[in-house]
């Protein structure tokens, strides 16, 4: 299990190689998410329309490895944009991916930026 998780490693922005178009924005369900594929690894893409937001992680939970993150719950605690499993509602900030429920799980999050109309989600590799 070990494995899956070692694929995913948070890119910071300045960090960035490549921008992987994710698809357009019309695709994502508005304050919702939708998963695309990027080389072997799932990304859960997250429109936080309510925040006029867009975010992007690793799909697969670090709890159970059940790649559900993209049908997780949005919403913001305090004032740190968050998502929640839909298994066993761990909660995951969406900015750095730190687990808000205060054990050690933690997710990959990646930029995100949109140009005409399209997500683009950024890679190193
Ligand atoms: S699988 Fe996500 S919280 Fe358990």
């Amino acid at each position: 299990m070990e494995e899956i998780l070692e694929q995913y490693q948070t890119v910071a922005l300045n960090d960035v190689q490549i921008w992987f178009n994710a698809g357009k924005t019309t695709d994502f369900p508005a304050d919702g998410g939708g998963c695309v594929k990027y080389k072997g690894k799932q990304i859960a893409v997250i429109n936080f329309e309510r925040r006029n937001e867009w975010y992007a992680c690793q799909n697969v939970c670090p709890h159970k490895m059940e790649m559900v993150l993209s049908r997780g719950m949005i919403g913001s605690s305090e004032d740190t944009p968050k998502i929640a499993c839909p298994l066993h509602k761990n909660n995951f900030s969406l900015v750095d991916g730190t687990n808000l429920n205060g054990n050690d799980y933690k997710i990959a999050t990646y930029p995100v930026k949109i140009v005409e109309g399209e997500v683009l989600i950024g890679f190193v590799d």
